[in-house]
């Protein structure tokens, strides 16, 4: 089979980490039969050099035109990066932003599982990760707080600012229909977190994911206020299967579930339409602090290129050869920094991808 996969490399740590994911998709590629065509795409602060903008209508037009796109991370240092001078409308993340729009990328799948191996890394008392857990993040991602309108203007001579929060029930219908989809493929629970006890937008969506629950007789449905929720992630993960969520909550939510599986490097993520297409990338960001030094970690871009085989091109094999290559490694003691821990041998980023294409078998 033949892969168009449309490759945003990025900014920070983007570029090292995708090059690793593209070497393991290539591996697999070979091993399976398949060949990869990558079309290399400029956004955020990468295109801002060359563009003037974060995102041009020619990378969305050629994003459009792959059945699949690979990105690393956008953005740089906000302390010290010229990108952060120009407007808002203007800086990396708005690149992000408009494409995830213009692609209709509304559902955002962040699955948090805790390898046994990584258990060193997590910052849980054991007794209450005994047992491990796997949840799926499933974040709205299209619509609320980053879509509404924004404004700061002077009101009585104070400066005041605005951001809009808002959500139709044909946005919130739609992302749940997916969470009841993954969860009856899954342990059949969705716990829908929303913050119904002060907004009229959580209010309107704990109706609907209930409309959308009649349909799913087979699915457990609870509700759960969000700060509750970020509570309950550190009190006890193994709870939670399917977390359904609006876009903000959702954004805050899956970087604390990252860090109880271990380390953000460890987050795959994929940014789904109503087509096979999609958008894989890491959860984290372009870490600039680390960047160009060779030891990030790639694991959670090369799960997003497992989860690209998986969901756009239902090659559910060479997917799952993926994800064992990466816990047969981590199971070897392989580590790079951010997950290391006494008594394993610590790797940096290209390495990584060496072992991990190692182990890739049919
Ligand atoms: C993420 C990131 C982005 C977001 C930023 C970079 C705009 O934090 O993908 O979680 O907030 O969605
Ligand atoms: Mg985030």
């Amino acid at each position: 089979m033949k892969l168009n996969i449309g490759v945003i490399k990025g900014d920070g740590i983007g570029p090292e980490i995708v090059t690793e994911a593209m070497k393991v998709l290539d591996k697999t590629s070979e091993v399976f039969g398949h060949q990869c065509c990558y079309t290399q795409l400029l956004m955020g602060g990468a295109s801002i050099d060359v563009n003037g903008v974060p995102l041009t209508d020619e990378t969305i037009r050629l994003a459009k035109a792959s059945d699949a796109v690979l990105m690393g991370s956008i953005g740089g240092d906000a302390r010290v990066s010229p990108w952060y001078q120009l407007e808002p409308s203007k800086r990396p993340e708005a690149g992000l932003l408009k494409i995830r729009k213009e692609l209709n990328l509304f559902a955002n799948l962040r699955p948090a599982i805790l390898y046994s191996e990584l258990k060193d890394a997590c910052p849980l008392k054991e007794e209450i990760i005994a047992d491990g857990f796997d949840m799926m993040i499933m974040r709205e991602l299209t619509g609320g707080l980053y879509f509404g309108e924004r404004k700061t203007i002077e009101v009585d001579g104070v400066m005041t600012a605005y951001d809009e929060l808002t959500y139709n029930e044909n946005e919130i219908r739609r992302i749940a229909k997916r969470g009841f989809d993954i969860a009856m493929k899954r342990r059949k629970k969705v716990t829908s977190v929303d913050k119904a006890n002060v907004l009229d937008s959580s209010r309107l969506w704990r109706k609907v994911v209930e409309e959308v629950a009649a349909d799913y007789p087979e699915v457990v449905l609870e509700h759960m206020l969000v700060d509750n929720c970020a509570m309950q992630l550190v009190k006890d993960p193994a709870q939670f299967d399917v977390i359904l969520t609006e876009n903000m909550f959702g954004d805050i939510l899956s970087d604390e579930a990252s860090m109880v599986t271990g380390s953000i490097g460890m987050l795959a993520s994929a940014s789904l339409n109503d087509t096979k297409f999609g958008l894989y990338e890491p959860s984290g960001g372009s870490a600039p602090d680390i960047a160009g030094k060779g030891i990030a970690n790639p694991i959670a871009t090369i799960l997003s290129a497992a989860m690209m085989l998986r969901f756009s091109f239902d090659l559910d094999k060479e997917a799952e050869a993926i994800e064992l290559a990466v816990s047969q490694v981590l199971k070897e003691g392989y580590r790079t920094s951010d997950i290391m821990s006494g008594g394993n041998i610590q790797i940096g980023t290209s390495e990584m991808g060496d072992k991990i294409c190692s182990y890739i078998h049919a």
